[in-house]
């Protein structure tokens, strides 16, 4: 039920602040810890490699898990699509330990994957948020998001949840291994979820944002380098599925090396900006696509921003910013199919749980 709400996408990317602390609360032991259960644990801590298997948005979560898994807890990992992973096997490690990241848990090429390395005998993991799914069934271990039922086809609470646990796996992983992690996650995780609040009452800007760069553009490029390159990909993926913009994320560096040469007068360019290392370079990439005609979107985070910047995040763990960047991301889309009159909970040509290979 979508109560008062027009459309789900809308009431899911609204309830996110709550997932998180419902996460936060599920995952907290009586002393007040982050805890994941021994056996998953003990695999983190067996393994050589991680392979992480994804498609769509739940991809996009697991590229940002494989820097927080290889940050936090030094576990080296993989991350790839389900469906080459299906054809294409790479070269295995000695002790793999797979990590399967659904919302839905049925998504077939995820399946696919799953049925092959059991008969290999490897261990396997999923991130989903559906218990008793067939990859909940079919996995050795389940860590559940805690999201509650989603149902715009347009992946939200859902991809913010995984990173989310994505980040708690991997602090309880390098707390285990007796690895130092200088940050204290639960504050960390609780600040985020006020600033998402925050995020979700922006709602002016973003139809403000999405008239003036979405309304009538055929295409649209959005750009970051490192943790920022990710979401943007993530964001574009929202936007071309609900609004039917062809849109595309690059990493800031790559543009030169093809893309630009697509930047026309007044082609659509969001570009993320939330890492310290990496504010300078990114902007150095916005200038080179301004000179070529290119409208910037920049969304930057506090104390990164600059004169000119179209939207600023309040500040949050640097390491958490893919959590928050996301939501402008989101809102912009919903509001942007909304203008061109698109059915957003239901897009053309797309189901919710891709069960075919
Ligand atoms: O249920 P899953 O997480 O396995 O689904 C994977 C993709 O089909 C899904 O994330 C899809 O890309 C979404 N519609 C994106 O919003």
């Amino acid at each position: 039920d979508k109560g008062t709400y027009p459309h789900f996408m809308l009431k899911e990317i609204e309830e996110q602040p709550f997932v998180l602390r419902n996460i936060i609360q599920k995952y907290m032991d009586e002393n007040g810890e982050l805890t994941i259960d021994k056996n998953i644990l003990n695999s983190m801590n067996d393994t050589d490699r991680i392979y992480i298997i994804a498609a769509g948005s739940s991809y996009h979560a697991g590229l940002i898990g494989k820097q927080y898994i290889e940050k936090v807890s030094k576990v080296q990992v993989e991350v790839h699509i389900s469906s080459e992973f299906a054809y294409n096997t790479p070269l295995l490690s000695e002790r793999p330990f797979f990590i399967f990241i659904s919302q839905s848990g049925e998504t077939a090429d995820s399946r696919s994957v799953l049925v092959n390395i059991k008969k290999l005998g490897y261990p396997s993991l999923t991130i989903t948020n559906v218990p008793g799914s067939t990859l909940s069934r079919e996995c050795d271990y389940t860590l559940l998001l805690h999201a509650g039922p989603e149902i715009a086809v347009a992946s939200t609470k859902a991809y913010t949840a995984q990173v989310a646990v994505l980040a708690i796996l991997a602090e309880v992983t390098a707390r285990s291994k007796k690895i130092q992690v200088n940050f204290d996650l639960i504050q960390e995780l609780s600040l985020v979820a006020n600033t998402m609040e925050v995020l979700c009452n922006c709602k002016d800007t973003y139809v403000n944002i999405a008239q003036k760069f979405f309304s009538t553009t055929r295409n649209a490029f959005f750009i970051g380098r490192g943790m920022d390159y990710y979401v943007g990909l993530e964001g574009a993926l929202k936007l071309k599925e609900i609004s039917y913009i062809q849109a595309e994320g690059f990493a800031g560096g790559e543009l030169k090396h093809g893309t630009i040469a697509l930047i026309e007068e007044g082609t659509p360019i969001v570009a993320l900006s939330t890492q310290e290392g990496i504010n300078l370079s990114i902007r150095g990439n916005v200038k080179e696509v301004v000179a070529r005609g290119a409208n910037p979107c920049i969304i930057s985070l506090k104390g990164l921003e600059q004169d000119g910047d179209t939207f600023t995040i309040p500040e949050v763990h640097e390491f958490l910013t893919p959590i928050v960047s996301v939501i402008p991301l989101q809102l912009i889309s919903y509001y942007a199919a909304l203008h061109r009159d698109c059915d957003v909970d239901k897009p053309r040509n797309l189901a919710k749980s891709v069960t075919v290979e």
